[in-house]
C-alpha cells in the first residue's frame, strides 16, 4: 500500500515537471535568468569549441537538452519526515548490523547487556541463558560486505554471501518489564530508561533491543517474542511485536498469558534473524567468554547452534553484586551551550542561582554566585527570561569558575580483586596483575580506568599480545584500531618491561592485556558501540594504568629471566661434577664411597650458592 502511494507521488512529480515549460510569463522570466546564468558556464570549455570550428565536416553534436531544475515547490512535495526506524533500517551498519556474523553478535549482545543491566538494577545476581538455534541454511546474498561474504563462503563451501537463519533466545531472572512498557521497549527505536540519566550502565542510547528486533523483522519478517513476568506470582505475559517502521511504533500481533517462564520475575526474548555463527575472536562465544571475565558475578549458560553441542556454563565466581552506581547530575564543565539553554527553559527553579545549584552537581551557593558574577547576570533573574547572549556568558562563566570534580560514587569499577578472579578464570597464565585507577573526568563526565595483565604460558610467546577491551563491563570486539584503549596500549614502550614490541604496535609475547573504562557516559565513536573516542584524559589514564601494571610485569619478567639463567648455569656446572669427583678420587686415593659423598657435597654446595 505504502509502495503504491509512493509510486503515485513520483508520477505526480514527473507530470508537474513536464508541465512547467508551458507555464506563464513569470516562469519564462526566471527561465531566461537561468539560461543567462548558465551561458557563462557554457563558454568555459573553449578548446572544445575551437575543435568544433576546425572540423566543420563533422556534424555538430546535438545541443544538450536543457534540464529544468526543480522549484522549491516541487521539492516541497517530496520533503517529509523520516522515521528513525526507516532511517536505521536503511543504515543498519550504524547500529552494528553490517554483516551477518556481526549482526548475530550484536543482537545477542544487546539482549545480554539489557539482561545484565536489568538484574543489577533490580539487585538480583544475574542468571542468564542464551541459546542460538540454526533454523535453516541461507539462500540469499543479503547482508554481507563482499569480503565477509567471500570469506564465509570459502569456509563453509557454500555459495558466496549466504547468511543462515537463526533463532536467538535470551532469558534473564531480572525484575521483568511492566505491561505498559513492553511494546514500546521492543517496538520503538530510541525508547529507554537510560538515555536521560547520567548513570553507569551498559545500554545508554535506548536503541539496543528494538534495533535487534527491527533487524530480525527486516531479514525474516518475523516478530520479536517477549515473555516477561514483573510480579513474582501469577502468569507471565507473552507478546509478539513488530515495528511499524514508517511510524516507529509497535504493533502487537499476538498477546496472551503463559506459564512458560521459570518462577519469579524475569524476561525472555526470542527473535529470528539472518546471520552467521562464527567461532573466531569476534563470535558470540568469545563475547560471552569475555562478558564472564568482566562480570564474575554473573552466571551465563550458552547453548551454541552446532548440532549435538552441549550447553557451556560460564560459572559465577563472585557471589556479590557490584556496588550499585548512583545517578548523578551533569557537571558544569560537561554541559554544552544548547543543552544549557534547553535546561534554562525547562527548569522549575525561580532564580538562575538556584537553577545552577539544583541542576548541576558540585555547584554550591558560593559557586553559583561566582558564576553569575563572572557572567554579569543578575542571579535573581528567572531562568526562563535569560537571553541567548546571557546564556552564552553564563556558559563561559560556568567553565571558567573553579568547580570541584564530580562525585565518583556514580562509578562501579570491577575492582582489582574481582578483575583478577575473572582473568584467572578465563585466561590461563602464570602471572596476573590488576590496577584500578582512581576516577578522573572528561568533559565533566566521571570515568575510571582499570587494567589487568596476564602473562606466561600457555599464552603464545610468538604472537602479538591479545587485547581485551571493555566499556562498562561490555566487551568490545570490533574496531580495535579506532579505539582509544588500543591506541594507548600501542603507545606504551613495552620494551622497558622486557617485552619485544614492533614499532607502534602491541607487544609480542605470552601476554593478555585487559582495559576497562567505566563511565556515566562512555564516548563511543558510533551508535554501534564498538570503539571509545580518544579524549586526552582517557588516553592518559589508560596509559598510566598500563604503565603501572607494566612495571610489575617487568619485575616478574626480569626475575624469571634471572632464575632461568641461574638454572641454566647450575645445570651446566652439574655436568662437570662427576669428572671433578673422579679427578679427586685419583689425586687423593679416595674409596668409591668417599667419592660418591664428595660428589653429593659438591652438588648441594652448588645448589645452595645458586639459590642464595
Ligand atoms: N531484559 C530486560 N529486563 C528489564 N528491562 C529491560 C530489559 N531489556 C530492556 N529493558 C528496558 O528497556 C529499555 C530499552 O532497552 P534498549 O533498547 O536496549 O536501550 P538501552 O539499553 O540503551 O536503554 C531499557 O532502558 C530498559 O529499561
Ligand atoms: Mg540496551
Amino acid at each position: 500500500m505504502a509502495a503504491r502511494k509512493k509510486k503515485k507521488k513520483a508520477g505526480a512529480r514527473t507530470q508537474a515537471r513536464r508541465k512547467t515549460p508551458r507555464q506563464g510569463a513569470k516562469k519564462a522570466k526566471t527561465q531566461r535568468k537561468t539560461s543567462r546564468a548558465t551561458a557563462s558556464r557554457k563558454k568555459a570549455p573553449a578548446r572544445k569549441k575551437a575543435a568544433r570550428k576546425r572540423a566543420p565536416a563533422k556534424k555538430a553534436p546535438a545541443r544538450k537538452r536543457k534540464v529544468k531544475g526543480l522549484t522549491a515547490q516541487d521539492m516541497a512535495r517530496t520533503q517529509r519526515e523520516i522515521s528513525v526506524a526507516e532511517f536505521f533500517a536503511k543504515n543498519r551498519h550504524l547500529l552494528g548490523y553490517d554483516n551477518p556474523s556481526k549482526a548475530l553478535l550484536t543482537a545477542v549482545r544487546e539482549a545480554v547487556d539489557n539482561a545484565l543491566d536489568a538484574c543489577e538494577e533490580g539487585g538480583i545476581l544475574p542468571d542468564i541463558t542464551v541459546a542460538i538455534v540454526h533454523v535453516k541454511a541461507g539462500t540469499g546474498t543479503r547482508g554481507g560486505t563482499q569480503d565477509e561474504a567471500a570469506k564465509g563462503a570459502r569456509k563453509r563451501g557454500g555459495p558466496a554471501g549466504t547468511a543462515d537463519r537463526y533463532r536467538v533466545t535470551v532469558q534473564d531472572n531480572g525484575p521483568g518489564i511492566v505491561k505498559a512498557q513492553v511494546t514500546k521497549i521492543f517496538g520503538k527505536l530510541l525508547y529507554g530508561s537510560k538515555f536521560h540519566r547520567l548513570r553507569m550502565s551498559r545500554g545508554q542510547q535506548g536503541i539496543g533491543i528494538s534495533a535487534a528486533a527491527l533487524y530480525g523483522q527486516l531479514t525474516t519478517g518475523k516478530p520479536i517474542r517477549v515473555t516477561t513476568r514483573a510480579k513474582k506470582r501469577g502468569p507471565a505475559r507473552r507478546l509478539d511485536i513488530v515495528i511499524d517502521t514508517q511510524k516507529n511504533n509497535p504493533k502487537v500481533l499476538r498477546e496472551g498469558e503463559t506459564d512458560d517462564l521459570p518462577r519469579g520475575t524475569g524476561t525472555r526474548i526470542e527473535l529470528e534473524l539472518e546471520g552467521r555463527y562464527t567461532k573466531g575472536p569476534r563470535g558470540v562465544f568469545e563475547y560471552l567468554h569475555q562478558t564472564a571475565l568482566a562480570n564474575p558475578h554473573a552466571q551465563i549458560t550458552f547453548t551454541p547452534p552446532e548440532t549435538g553441542a552441549e550447553a557451556h556454563v560460564f560459572a559465577r565466581v563472585v557471589a556479590e553484586l557490584p556496588d550499585q552506581p548512583r545517578e548523578i547530575q551533569p557537571h558544569p564543565y560537561g554541559v554544552e551551550l544548547g543543552t544549557l539553554i534547553k535546561m534554562l527553559g525547562a527548569t522549575g527553579s525561580r532564580r538562575v542561582t538556584s537553577f545552577l545549584q539544583a541542576e548541576f552537581t558540585r555547584v554550591s551557593a558560593k559557586v553559583a554566585a561566582a558564576m553569575v558574577e563572572e557572567a554579569e547576570i543578575n542571579g535573581a533573574k528567572t531562568p526562563k527570561r535569560v537571553t541567548r547572549d546571557e546564556a552564552e556568558r553564563l556558559y563561559t562563566a560556568m567553565n571558567a569558575v573553579r568547580v570541584m570534580a564530580p562525585p565518583t560514587d556514580c562509578l562501579a569499577p570491577i575492582g582489582e580483586e574481582a578483575l583478577e578472579e575473572g582473568m584467572r578464570k578465563e585466561v590461563e597464565a602464570e602471572f596476573y596483575t590488576t590496577v584500578t585507577r582512581s576516577p578522573s573526568v572528561y568533559r565533566g563526565n566521571p570515568f575510571q580506568v582499570e587494567v589487568a595483565l596476564a602473562f606466561g604460558s600457555p599464552l603464545p610467546a610468538d604472537k602479538a599480545a591479545r587485547l581485551y577491551r571493555f566499556a562498562n563491563r561490555v566487551p568490545l570486539l570490533y574496531q580495535q584500531g579506532a579505539c582509544a584503549m588500543a591506541r594507548a596500549a600501542s603507545s606504551i614502550s613495552w620494551r622497558s618491561y622486557d617485552l619485544q614490541q614492533p614499532r607502534g604496535g602491541l607487544p609480542v609475547g605470552p601476554l593478555a592485556i585487559l582495559v576497562h573504562i567505566a563511565s556515566v557516559w562512555v564516548p563511543f565513536t558510533s551508535e554501534s558501540k564498538e570503539a571509545v573516542a580518544a579524549y586526552d584524559e582517557i588516553h592518559k589514564e589508560v596509559r598510566l594504568a598500563l604503565q603501572e601494571c607494566g612495571r610489575r610485569l617487568g619485575l616478574f619478567v626480569r626475575k624469571r629471566k634471572r632464575l632461568a639463567e641461574a638454572e641454566r648455569k647450575t645445570d651446566y656446572i652439574t655436568t662437570y661434577l662427576p669428572p671433578i669427583a673422579e679427578a679427586l678420587q685419583d689425586l687423593l686415593q679416595l674409596s668409591d664411597g668417599q667419592t660418591a659423598r664428595v660428589a653429593k657435597v659438591l652438588g648441594s654446595t652448588l645448589r645452595k650458592s645458586r639459590s642464595s
